[in-house]
């Protein structure tokens, strides 16, 4: 990866289109090709990434890549326990997540861009409002990184405050679309932050450490029906408002 030689004030970007086309070629790849990614250039997207700013400069950022073995393992006991969430959900107090990513009560319009969500991905897939059971496995992906080579995980140090989240997503987006400027695609993942106890056992991950997200990364199935969902936006006139 080369660094920034030349002054950051008159360094110019010299092809708008291209930093715009990392940002929106960007979506959430739920299938994968079978290719692994060269560690070199995983290197190079989590140096790209931590360029990211944080207030004062903090960095609170802590990743694990996670591959083979170690990531069979995790894949396989996250899923069990997934499984006997099933059919035994009084153990969702056991697999509860640190901190709250989703309201307890939704309100319009959130509530329904969610359901927009959710119903447009499972249309995708052809599964249909009751199916329990396909919804079960299509859900349980995520604790396959959707079969993806690589999983990442970020955690935080539990010192941080709340505002430290909102540095982890400047760091999360500039992962994805550094991502993006090699040929990969990725998927954030707030699911896996039910299993943190499982997960931090098997990537070595302290007491001192929150489970923020998980990630799946790798080249995706272009071939693959669930990667031809693609979500809307609200335009942007409509969220902003000028005011003078
Ligand atoms: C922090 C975060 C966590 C997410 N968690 C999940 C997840 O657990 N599983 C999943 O399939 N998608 C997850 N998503 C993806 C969102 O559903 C997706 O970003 C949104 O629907 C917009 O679609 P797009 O990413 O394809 O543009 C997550 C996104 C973010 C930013």
């Amino acid at each position: 990866m080369k660094e920034l030689t030349s002054s950051q004030v008159s360094t110019v970007v010299a092809d708008a289109n291209s930093v715009d086309a990392a940002i929106l070629s960007r979506f959430s790849a739920r299938a994968y090709l079978d290719k692994p990614v060269e560690k070199s250039v995983l290197e190079d997207i989590l140096q790209v990434a931590a360029r990211a700013p944080s207030g004062t400069n903090t960095q609170p950022w802590k990743v694990y890549v996670v591959q083979g073995a170690t990531k069979n393992k995790l894949v396989n006991e996250v899923c069990d326990a997934h499984n006997a969430m099933a059919t035994h959900p009084e153990l969702a107090i056991e697999y509860a997540e640190e901190y709250d990513y989703y309201p307890s009560k939704w309100v319009s319009p959130f509530i329904d861009r969610r359901r927009e969500c959710g119903f447009g991905l499972y249309g995708v897939l052809g599964i249909g409002k009751g199916d329990k059971d396909k919804m079960h496995l299509q859900h349980q992906q995520n604790y396959r990184f959707f079969g993806a080579p690589v999983g990442l995980i970020f955690t935080i140090d539990k010192v941080m405050g709340r505002g430290s989240l909102l540095d982890y997503g400047m760091f999360l987006q500039s992962v994805m679309v550094a991502a993006r400027a090699r040929g990969l695609h990725t998927c954030p993942q707030a699911a896996w932050n039910h299993f943190s106890k499982i997960i931090f056992k098997h990537v070595g991950a302290g007491d001192n450490e929150m489970m923020v997200c998980g990630m799946a990364l790798g080249y995706a199935d272009e071939a693959a029906l669930v990667n031809t969902f693609k979500t809307t936006r609200v335009d942007a006139n409509d969220f902003t408002h000028w005011v003078e």
